[in-house]
């Protein structure tokens, strides 16, 4: 499995599928330069604020991919002229032929702005991928005890940047609830609103004897 950092909360899983989580590209900073997706067959959105749904309803229509996601939110993209949706919720979980996977809590919000006004989308979430590698995904959320019901996870993939999220301190608390294989910081200086000290991150997860690995933007992970 390759783990693909696309900047801010994007990532690009190629795998048995190749699936893209939370595909903000168009107006990240932080979005890799000249970078190239591949044939993308599944987009994962976690809640409904635009740094996350993104270019779900372009990439969807250029690749066919099946967008994954709450139950208002795939209703909202279909509205929007997304073909394929397969909706889940908080707590499901569905085997598909990449992998199981679980939609898990977050504490956030997830309205979606549109025209100045917002529309209901549903409750934020993450994902957990359950392929021959697993895949945590926390989505934007707060520190929160149910993470502690997350196991197995060899990468975890947690927002560090603080103010919408959790901040550097909350992440290795996380983390040691998590009990990963390996962590990837995610969610920071995409804004000065969410800058964080990633090798600050590192150095305490890594006093706790778990492998913390960044990624600059377009960089990957095999594992
Ligand atoms: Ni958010
Ligand atoms: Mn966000």
């Amino acid at each position: 499995m390759k783990i693909t950092f696309l900047g801010h909360a994007a990532f690009l899983i190629e795998d048995k599928k190749n699936i893209i989580i939370d595909p903000f590209i168009t107006g990240n900073p932080a979005y890799p330069n000249n970078f190239t997706l591949p044939q993308i067959d599944y987009i994962l959105v976690t809640h409904g604020h635009g740094d996350h749904i993104g270019d779900t309803v372009e990439i969807s229509e250029k690749y066919g991919a099946t967008v994954i996601s709450n139950f208002e939110i795939c209703n909202y993209l279909q509205s929007k002229g997304v073909k394929k949706i397969h909706p889940m919720h908080i707590g499901g979980s569905k085997e598909f032929d990449f992998g199981k996977l679980k939609m898990t809590p977050a504490l956030h919000g997830s309205g979606i702005i549109e025209n100045g006004k917002i529309i209901y989308g549903g409750n934020p979430g993450g994902f957990l991928i359950s392929a021959e590698k697993s895949v945590y995904h926390a989505g934007d959320t707060g520190l929160t005890k149910d993470m502690e019901l997350i196991k197995g996870v060899d990468v975890a993939l947690l927002p560090i940047g603080g103010n919408f999220v959790m901040d550097v301190n909350d992440a290795v608390i996380a983390t040691e609830m998590i009990k990963p294989k390996i962590v990837i910081p995610m969610h920071y200086n995409t804004w000065d609103v969410i800058n964080a000290d990633e090798e600050k991150f590192k150095m305490l997860v890594e006093k706790l004897g778990i492998k913390c690995v960044i990624l600059k933007p377009g960089e990957s992970l095999e594992v």
